[in-house]
């Protein structure tokens, strides 16, 4: 039935073929899709959730280097996390990762249940986690995803329900290169504002093709200084050591920082002893 629906009664090869094809010459060669396992999938995936993978890339071998095991990072107090989580923003993802080692300090759980059900992983990180460090044929969908199975199959992008239906339907049998390849076709050639129509290997089969208005207008940032970015700020200030909440309202420069200390503290981001905020021991 989904077969009819979204692909046109072909075979699921139709996709697939030559998408694999494009990705043994232009797929990107990244750390993390070489063997390493489970632990550095999920470092990836965690990193790369709310991150653009150009900034991932150093901040990945940094982070490694200072844990190299789910272990080690299970060892490390929260504050030292944080501070190698430094460039990467969403400091929510750190502590969700480091409470992650703690639960399972020698091996990751691998049914994507059990993994769907830790600490910062929704059904994306845990589709990508059982696919890539455990070879699981599982559909799932980031937004690069929905952007080419939605484009090619239904003429725009997909939500992630449709998008994971589709996914299922055209999986072939390496779902790990399939996913890696989908994504890299979002990332290089099935852009958001400025698809590349003319070197895309699924230009034949896709509904969007030429549809695509060039240079579609940018989605509105939200304001530049949202609170995310304040309690980033007052992260980083606390990364070379602590503070009063009155120094660092006065080096940051904005009223909100009593307020957002509180929630990073509510958080767990954050604790507070003798007047001075500072980074988890
Ligand atoms: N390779 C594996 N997971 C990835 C991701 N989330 N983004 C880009 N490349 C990846």
């Amino acid at each position: 039935m989904l077969r009819r629906v979204y692909n046109g009664g072909r075979p699921a090869g139709t996709l697939a073929d030559p998408l694999l094809r494009w990705f043994r010459r232009s797929g990107r060669d990244l750390p993390w899709r070489r063997a390493g396992g489970p632990y550095r999938v999920l470092v990836s995936e965690m990193m790369l959730q709310q991150t653009q993978v150009e900034r991932v890339l150093p901040a990945y071998a940094r982070f490694l280097g200072r844990f190299p095991t789910p272990a080690a990072l299970a060892r490390a107090p929260l504050g030292d996390v944080l501070r190698a989580w430094d460039g990467l923003g969403y400091n929510r993802r750190a502590r969700d990762l480091h409470r992650i080692a703690r639960l399972h300090p020698r091996r990751l759980p691998r049914d994507v249940d059990a993994l769907d059900a830790l600490p910062g992983v929704g059904a994306y990180t845990a589709g990508a986690v059982a696919c890539f460090a455990f070879g699981a044929r599982v559909a799932f969908a980031d937004t690069n995803i929905r952007r080419v199975l939605g484009r090619v199959v239904l003429g725009r992008t997909a939500t992630e329900r449709e998008a994971v239906s589709i996914d299922a339907s055209l999986m072939p049998r390496d779902a790990a290169r399939w996913h890696h390849a989908l994504m890299d076709l979002g990332a290089t050639i099935c852009l958001a504002r400025a698809p590349r129509c003319a070197a895309c290997p699924a230009a034949a089969l896709c509904r969007a093709r030429g549809r695509v208005p060039a240079h579609a207008p940018r989605r509105q940032t939200p304001f530049a200084s949202s609170d995310r970015r304040v309690r980033g700020r007052i992260v980083s200030v606390l990364r070379a050591g602590p503070r009063t909440v009155a120094t660092l309202t006065r080096s940051i420069g904005d009223r909100r920082v009593p307020r957002l200390v509180d929630a990073l503290e509510a958080d767990e981001l954050v604790e507070r002893s003798r007047g001075l905020v500072r980074l988890p021991a």
